[in-house]
């Protein structure tokens, strides 16, 4: 037991340094705007991952308990009915208090708190508090990312168009590569197949159950659709034919008047990109990002293919070490992908993959009792999964069984596809 305190010690620490790590490159100012209703406010996810492990380890588990400050709650409590009133989210950037220094403070003191219970604890409650500390550190990885989201969509509003990090932090690049594989087929399992998190491992309750379910012949894209194929596609009257479109996809394109993806520009007819690293050309060879579900289903519908179902996509993914682009790699944008033969390439980071899965329950799936059943459950409608992590995703965070969702009109995530097809 000490052992294993040691090391959710370690983790602790070491995930909860990261959020600030990513921090480090901003002004105070940049932690506070809030650029649309979808994306908060920087030193709001800082507070927030805070006051879940308030919430969810110190009250039921730290004797004698109380809040580091008693009006957080209605702040940062994000979605959670049973734990009481919230500040509406597209308001979240209309607060200049508490500061960020008051933040700041906030997360030290949760921190010693956190640190002294995973020293103190009892033996008996230590299995039951270990798997909180870790839901909670799960959760601050999925705010690291949301974090990077949304100070991208931040900076990339503004006319300015201000670079995340200074040039000499950014990690070196490798050259693009001239020309792009074209894209080979490859075939996965048919039949019954199992898919769902099993064991050990933590996973979310939304991967959950394991279970059978029938896969037909198919096969999949073995890497990520390039920036030179969308632009072919866009190029090709894409945003402009709504025989390609889904209803409600047309519907957004038309009201939103989208021509490329988010982040896309064209001047004098050439095109930059907007990424964590400022303005730059458009890469060819690097694989599309920014695109919605809307615009990921009319891409495969121009290019005589189809999105993967989750199921498809984990029946490959399943086993395939987690390596790739993540956040670990300080990209923080997509890369193309490497000439490497054989297997799938990109499973894992780069872009989180659509697929054509609405985010509903598994066989079997029963939210977890009390306010926790509130952080997954309750979204299975109306939302897409996506699979397999991006450029912004801690590797540690991301698995084979992971299921992300979005809503189909939302593209501020680094979202993109790899196209799949009957066999
Ligand atoms: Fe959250």
């Amino acid at each position: 037991v000490d052992e294993a305190r040691a090391r959710l010690r370690d983790t602790f620490v070491a995930v909860r340094s990261r959020t600030l790590a990513l921090i480090e490159p901003l002004e105070v100012e940049d932690l506070v705007v809030q650029s649309m209703p979808d994306a908060s406010p920087a030193r709001w996810h800082l507070a927030h991952t805070t006051w879940f492990f308030e919430s969810f380890v110190l009250f039921p588990f730290a004797p004698g308990f109380s809040p580091f400050d008693p009006a957080f709650g209605l702040l940062f409590n994000s979605y959670y009915h049973a734990l009481g009133e919230r500040w509406r989210r597209p308001d979240r950037g209309l607060l200049s208090r508490p500061t960020v220094r008051r933040v700041l403070e906030y997360r030290r003191a949760t921190d010693e708190r956190v640190e002294a219970l995973i020293a103190d604890a009892r033996d008996e409650d230590w299995p039951r508090l270990a798997e909180r500390i870790t839901l909670g550190l799960e959760h601050e990885e999925q705010h690291q990312e949301l974090l990077l989201m949304d100070v991208k969509h931040l900076l990339g509003l503004n006319p300015l168009g201000p670079a995340y990090r200074p040039e000499c932090t950014r990690p070196p690049r490798a050259a693009p590569p001239v020309q792009l594989a074209p894209l080979r087929w490859i075939e996965g399992p048919v039949g019954a197949v199992q898919i769902g998190a099993a064991g050990e491992a933590f996973a979310f309750d939304n991967e959950g159950p394991r279970h059978t379910t029938w896969l037909q012949p198919y096969a999949l894209a073995h890497r990520l659709v390039s920036v030179g194929e969308y632009l072919a596609f866009v190029e090709d009257g894409g945003y402009r034919r709504p025989e390609l479109w889904l209803s409600d996809g047309w519907a957004t394109v038309e009201r939103e008047g989208w021509e490329a993806p988010l982040y896309w520009r064209r001047e004098q007819g050439r095109w930059s990109v907007f990424s964590l690293d400022g303005w730059g050309p458009l890469d060819a060879t690097e694989p599309v990002a920014h695109v919605s579900y809307f615009e990921a289903d009319a891409y495969a519908r121009w290019a005589e293919a189809r999105l993967p179902t989750e199921a498809e996509w984990e029946a490959l993914a399943a086993g395939a070490p987690v390596r790739g682009n993540l956040l670990e790699s300080g990209a923080l944008h997509p890369r193309p992908a490497s000439a490497e033969a054989g297997g799938l390439a990109q499973l894992f980071g780069d872009v989180w993959e659509h697929t054509r899965s609405a985010y509903s329950p598994y066989p079997g799936y029963r939210p977890p009792p009390g306010a926790l059943g509130e952080y997954n459950g309750k979204f299975m409608s109306g939302q897409q999964v996506l699979r397999g992590g991006s450029a912004l995703t801690p590797a540690a965070h991301v698995r084979a069984s992971y299921r992300n969702f979005f809503h189909p009109h939302q593209r501020w995530a680094m979202q993109g596809l790899r196209l799949a097809r009957d066999a």
